[in-house]
């Protein structure tokens, strides 16, 4: 039974509603990668679909983090949805590095980006790798959102299992409960 809509127990906690609310979204876990010159971020994230023609996603970076900066000076960003296998990715994106380049100091294996689609590393072993343009740029609160339009993409079909986001902790995908819709909607 769902809960009666209340304010946040503890309301000197600017971060509550996030804690008890926005944590009940189910996401898959994104790196955001972004660069400038040799200067090189990258930051756990999470991303969803806007437009389909173009493809575009839109994502939400805190001002106060390095990959927001890259983003806003290079126009450009690379989304990485990781795998299962990768938890350990997600954790050490998370947090900020010393140095001109988080990749090389955090042993992320960069995925180059294709020619012309911007200078934003991927991430070698994800699920799926879009490379994009900054399309928009919104104040939203306390973030910045960007929406990209998709400019090249990399999918390794060999793998499904992404790693999720829910409840504040990392999980695995379930089992599918459905056959691939032949025809539609095309996610
Ligand atoms: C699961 C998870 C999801 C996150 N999602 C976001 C996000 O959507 N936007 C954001 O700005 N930070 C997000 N973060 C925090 C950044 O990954 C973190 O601030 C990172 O240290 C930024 O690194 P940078 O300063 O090198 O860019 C998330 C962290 C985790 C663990």
């Amino acid at each position: 039974m769902l809960a009666s809509p209340a304010m946040p127990s503890d309301t000197s906690d600017r971060y509550a509603v996030a804690r008890e609310a926005l944590s009940r979204i189910p996401h898959g876990v994104a790196i955001i990668g972004a660069a400038d010159g040799a200067e090189r971020s990258c930051a756990t994230g999470t991303a969803m679909y806007v437009s389909f023609v173009p493809p575009m996603v839109a994502i939400a970076e805190h001002p106060g983090s390095r990959t927001c900066k890259l983003i806003q000076r290079s126009g450009a960003f690379s989304v990485s949805f990781l795998h299962a296998s990768q938890q350990d990715v997600a954790e050490r994106a998370g947090r900020s590095a010393e140095g001109l380049d988080k990749f090389t100091a955090l042993k992320i294996k960069p995925l180059e980006a294709p020619g012309g689609a911007g200078g934003a590393p991927g991430v070698e072993g994800s699920i799926a790798v879009l490379w994009c343009r900054v399309h928009e740029t919104r104040e939203t609160g306390d973030h910045l959102l960007f929406t990209g339009e998709v400019v090249a993409h990399l999918v390794d079909p060999a793998k499904v299992d992404a790693l999720l986001r829910y409840r504040r902790r990392y999980a695995h995908i379930g089992h599918v409960t459905s056959e691939e819709a032949p025809e539609g909607y095309p996610t």
